[in-house]
């Protein structure tokens, strides 16, 4: 039976030590600090493997610049150098992302090298790496829109910038059905009109 505090019954030291112990454990409370929350580990791993794919793009870009200077493109060299620093900046706000998120990036090993036959074939190529990259991170948005809200918008900008890159190319790819690809006169007026 429940016991009844009466005034016979009341012991003052008994309820003074049990609101001393009361106050220990909130000041113990107190000086604990929280373990802050990360993300889930599927979208850790779904945000590093993208990182892998903005360094992918980030290599590719620079192969292109690079092949650009050899084949004297000076015009599409430029572009493609800017490219290549917007990558690095994708790579670096997803790193951002996963430290503000209590999680150490990890940095997959990507492939870093890249061959061009010429300027159609690398339009093409860099056409293919930003489509591709637009379907995973669409995918990734499926995936994700239910269980972590706040990742699905921050991947919302990614994709936005992809169906930029995409429309981008396919500008190029249309310019290009309006020459003689097999020219080299018309291929340098294209870069000359396109990348000036
Ligand atoms: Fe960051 Fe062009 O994808």
């Amino acid at each position: 039976m429940e016991d009844f505090v009466t005034f016979k019954s009341f012991d003052s030291d008994k309820i003074e030590s049990q609101i001393e112990r009361g106050m220990e454990t909130l000041i113990e409370k107190a000086v604990e600090p929280i373990v802050p929350k990360a993300l889930p580990k599927e979208i850790e791993l779904t945000l590093n493997a993208r990182l892998g794919d903005e360094y992918t793009a980030y290599y590719f870009y620079r192969n292109a610049a690079n092949w650009c200077k050899g084949v004297n493109f000076p015009k599409a060299a430029a572009f493609f150098e800017k490219e290549a620093a917007g990558e690095l900046e994708h790579a670096q706000a997803i790193q951002d992302y996963l430290t503000q998120w209590n999680l150490y990036p990890d940095i997959p090993a990507v492939e870093t090298g890249r061959a061009f036959l010429g300027l159609v074939d690398l339009i093409n190529q860099a056409y293919e790496l930003e489509w591709n990259l637009l379907q995973k991170y669409s995918d990734d948005q499926k995936e994700i829109f239910r269980d972590h809200p706040a990742t699905f918008n921050f991947i919302q900008g990614y994709v936005d910038i992809q169906v930029g890159e995409v429309a981008e190319y396919s500008d190029y790819l249309n310019a290009l059905q309006l020459i003689d690809t097999r020219s080299k006169l018309d291929i340098l007026m294209f870069e000359d009109k396109y990348f000036g």
